[in-house]
């Protein structure tokens, strides 16, 4: 049992740690970036109940963890400059973490969310508030629990910062959620339990079925007997009023699927990746990676009448149980158009490559930005293999993630016991002002994996395939920047960032990486310890630790 429970933690993560200078950098760019604008910033309370709920969103009953007994969860909606507060209710009978995905926590690194990282986890029947400022961020993201397979249980929603600065403002009439995720009707305690054992030979847990915004069709004569199933349950409907443009954002939250995203006969233009603007690119069909978020613009340009929205597993990448999945759909249906008609199927057929991300002639950053030289590089191996008792774990440079649940890293650093950590806690330590940071990651693994970095964007300077990085194909003039990217299989990328955030942030796999984390695959970052010592954690998070024992 202790193995399982340090396997679960270990797979996808990373963790990093850097040092800040005494003065507070970081406060004083926020603070011109508020002045800009003339923004009131307010508080937003939001009270979340986690509890298990008996649910059908697809039509198979079963019983999944949600927020507020809906899944997905309710949306975390605030604008740039405002403080989020999120009450939790922990009902869930086992502890939890919930961590707010893409958000800095500048200044409040100990409401990261990261069990074993950034705190100790909120026991079952507890109450614990997490409170955090969003004063230079705006965009598409989410929240979910970072503990063990809560997440792939149900325990995900959308946070969406709204931006009084938005440059495309004007240019959409109204915003759309779109959360595409994969679905299993088995809990997720059992997938994983059975994929960290030696049988499943590192395949990860093939999904039943694909969901738009909570809802899909099942065809139950695959149920297996004895399961409560009704078929036709109904897919997500979008109401579109022809001539108007939407701004959609479409947030991935699978625990292993990637999808192809498009809606019939109409052309998305992208604009934002993961809170970074990028130009207008016209596009057919977006590929989205597990944990990654778009905006993209769609104008209801076509007759009136009803359209598919399609959501495409992405197969290559998964493994061969996945190959009778249909496309996941949805109806994009126009004002004045029948209400129960079914929509002609017109899908797009421009050839898309599987499993990387989108490509960068079509992901360019709105604002020209001067990139900062490297002062400093770092090369990770990640590799997939048995380990002594023959189930198949990740590892970084043959180490293998597991984290002190107990004892997190962050409050080892205000205990002043994080010195010598053990190799297995993956950390690095940044506490250099001005240091600039490349990380290559070379891939030996053959699937892909979408890393994603707390605490930070990078930008992504290249990717390619094999193990040798083509320096001359790095891109050091106008690279994304963002929070979640596609390491290809058998390949390599180059992220660079700057440590500028005193705190303990986790790099880590995202995807099958809820498997994969839970099989190792991550690092920290420690950044500045001793400026970490000058924060003032507050006291009910200290308690969390002194509840565990
Ligand atoms: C459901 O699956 C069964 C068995 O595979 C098949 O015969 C049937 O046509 C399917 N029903 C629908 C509505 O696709
Ligand atoms: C979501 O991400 C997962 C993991 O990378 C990926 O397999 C899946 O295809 C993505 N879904 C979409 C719709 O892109
Ligand atoms: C796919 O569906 C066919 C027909 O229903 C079935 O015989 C086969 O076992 C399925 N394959 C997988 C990998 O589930
Ligand atoms: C990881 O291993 C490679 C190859 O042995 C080595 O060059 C690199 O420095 C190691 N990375 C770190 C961060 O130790
Ligand atoms: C891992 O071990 C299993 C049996 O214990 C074996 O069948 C498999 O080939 C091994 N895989 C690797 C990658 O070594
Ligand atoms: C990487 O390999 C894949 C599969 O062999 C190929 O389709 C793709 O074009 C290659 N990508 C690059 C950048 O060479």
């Amino acid at each position: 049992m202790i193995f399982y429970e340090l396997f679960l933690q270990l797979s996808c993560i990373i963790v990093w740690t850097s040092l800040v200078s005494s003065s507070p950098i970081w406060d004083q760019k926020n603070q011109n970036l508020i002045k800009s604008r003339n923004y009131v910033p307010k508080t937003n309370t939001f009270d979340l109940t986690l509890k298990r709920v008996t649910l059908a969103p697809d039509g198979f009953t079963r019983s999944l963890a949600t927020i507020n007994g809906q899944y997905p969860g309710p949306t975390i909606e605030a604008t740039k400059g405002d403080r989020i507060v999120l009450n939790i209710n922990n009902e869930l009978g086992e502890p939890t973490a919930i961590h707010s995905h893409g958000m800095f926590q500048r200044g409040t690194p100990w409401f990261d969310g990261v069990s074993g990282q950034t705190q100790c986890l909120i026991p079952n029947n507890y109450e614990f508030t997490y409170d955090f400022a969003v004063p230079d961020q705006a965009g598409t993201y989410w929240y979910h629990s970072h503990a063990r397979t809560q997440y792939v249980n149900g325990v995900v929603g959308a946070l969406i910062i709204h931006d009084p600065d938005d440059p495309y403002l004007n240019e959409y009439d109204e915003e759309i959620l779109v959360i595409l995720s994969d679905y299993h009707h088995v809990d997720a305690e059992i997938l994983l339990k059975s994929f960290l054992s030696p049988a499943s030979d590192g395949n990860e847990p093939v999904p039943d079925n694909g969901l738009i915004n909570g809802k899909n069709n099942f065809n139950c004569s695959q149920a297996p007997p004895g399961s409560t199933c009704v078929d036709n349950a109904g897919l997500a409907k979008f109401e579109f009023v022809r001539n108007k443009r939407y701004r959609l954002r479409i947030i991935n939250t699978s625990a292993f699927s990637a999808f192809f995203f498009s809606i019939d006969k109409h052309e998305m233009e992208v604009i934002e990746v993961e809170g970074t603007y990028t130009k207008r690119n016209k596009i057919h069909r977006l590929p989205i990676n597990v944990a990654q978020r778009y905006s993209v613009i769609v104008t209801a340009n076509q007759p009136v009448d009803n359209y598919i929205m399609r959501s495409e597993f992405q197969k290559t990448c998964m493994p061969d149980g996945a190959k009778n999945l249909s496309v996941v759909t949805a109806v994009v249906h126009y004002d004045g158009a029948p209400e129960d008609s079914t929509p002609i199927s017109a899908p797009w057929k421009d050839f898309l490559e599987e499993c990387i991300d989108l490509k960068h002639d079509t992901l360019q950053p709105l604002y020209d930005e001067k990139l900062p030289e490297a002062t400093k590089e770092m090369e990770l191996t990640i590799a997939f293999h048995n380990n002594s008792m023959g189930v198949v774990i990740a590892f970084l440079n043959e180490s293998s993630y597991e984290p002190d649940v107990n004892f997190p890293t962050l409050a080892r650093i205000f205990a002043g016991q994080a010195d010598n950590l053990p190799k297995s806690r993956n950390a690095f330590t940044f506490d250099t002002v001005g240091e600039v940071v490349d990380i290559t990651f070379i891939n030996t693994d053959e699937g892909d994996h979408p890393f994603h970095m707390h605490g930070h964007q990078f930008w992504v300077l290249g990717s390619g395939n094999g193990t040798k990085v083509d320096k001359g194909a790095l891109n050091t003039v106008d690279p994304i920047k963002r929070d979640t990217s596609t390491i290809p299989a058998s390949g390599w990328t180059v992220f660079r960032f700057v440590p500028d955030n005193p705190g303990v942030f986790g790099i880590h796999c995202h995807m099958i990486c809820i498997w994969h984390l839970q099989a190792g695959l991550l690092m920290q970052l420690i950044e500045f310890p001793e400026e970490i010592k000058k924060l003032d954690p507050p006291q009910a998070w200290v308690d969390l630790c002194n509840l565990q024992s």
